[in-house]
């Protein structure tokens, strides 16, 4: 990234944490490439697949970190992440990320998602926690920490605002080699190798235990079911 840019996302960082609409504007007026109006209406784009309610086809991504998203775009834009049309979610946001246009585009949706509030997300995935817990403490901690909180040194995400359907989907992509796969992707590929011979009982235990420890709070949905116009499936009923 040109060192002007770098600069500029800096400045983003710092003045996001005081409120990253209003603070992003007198930055934006320096860079005559940085169109608000176009920003918006991409962010809308975004939304219709990674919006807040449970209807969504991508995960919520507010809350995640700015650098695990902005790693995750620039996966999706390199065709490093979503080129396997064998796995059409990942595929859909290779879609999705076309629409991104610049390095300074990528900051700015990291910051703007970063910056938003995590909602509740209802619990699709049930398991024995204590067993869950158990794999974590064997298999996850050392990479992810004890409260799931990640270590953007060595490239590791938290795992505090993942939603259940989406986490255990996560974990059985890298289990079959559908996430992790490019020899570009170096910390895919590590995870690839973290996930390779569980089964889908151990998968779902421990999802279930991450999410109980140290996940999302849990969403009081009518009788603890989906909403009936979701398109996410309840997961727990996969066969294993
Ligand atoms: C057509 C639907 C669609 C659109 C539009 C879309 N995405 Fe996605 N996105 C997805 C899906 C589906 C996934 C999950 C891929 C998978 O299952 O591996 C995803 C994954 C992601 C991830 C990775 C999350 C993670 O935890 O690893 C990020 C970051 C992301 N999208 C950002 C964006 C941004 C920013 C935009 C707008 C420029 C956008 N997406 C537009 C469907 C979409
Ligand atoms: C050797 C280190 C290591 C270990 C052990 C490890 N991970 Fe990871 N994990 C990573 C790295 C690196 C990434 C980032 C992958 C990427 O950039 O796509 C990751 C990514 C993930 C993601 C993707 C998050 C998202 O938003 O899409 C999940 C979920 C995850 N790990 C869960 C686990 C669980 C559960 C365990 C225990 C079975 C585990 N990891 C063990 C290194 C590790």
């Amino acid at each position: 990234m040109p060192a002007y840019l770098s600069s500029i996302v800096l400045t983003l960082g710092v003045l996001c944490s005081v409120g990253c609409r209003q603070a992003v504007e007198p930055v934006s007026s320096k860079n005559p490439d940085m169109d608000l109006s176009r920003m918006d209406a991409l962010i809308a784009e975004c939304s219709v697949c990674h919006g807040v309610s449970e209807a969504q086809r991508g995960p919520i991504l507010n809350g995640m970190e700015s650098w695990y998203l902005s790693d995750q775009m620039n996966k999706f834009r390199s065709g490093v992440r979503g080129g396997r049309p064998s796995n059409r979610s990942e595929h859909l946001m290779g879609i999705g990320a076309r629409k991104i246009q610049s390095d300074l585009e990528v900051a700015y949706l990291a910051h703007f998602y970063s910056s938003q509030p995590p909602k509740p997300a209802i619990r699709t995935v049930r398991g024995d926690l204590e067993i869950g817990g158990k794999i974590y403490e064997r298999r996850c901690v050392s990479c992810h920490g004890a409260e799931g909180q990640g270590n953007p040194q060595i490239h590791t995400p938290s795992l505090t605002k993942l939603e259940g359907w989406y986490f255990l989907e996560q974990m059985r992509k890298f289990r079959s080699g559908d996430r992790g796969y490019d020899r570009r992707d170096h910390p895919g590929r590590i995870m690839a190798a973290a996930s390779k011979e569980f089964s889908d009982t151990d998968l779902r235990n421990l999802v279930a235990y991450c999410i109980d420890a140290f996940g999302l709070e849990e969403a009081k949905g009518a009788n603890g079911r989906l909403p009936g116009n979701s398109s996410k499936p309840v997961l727990h009923q996969a066969p294993n």
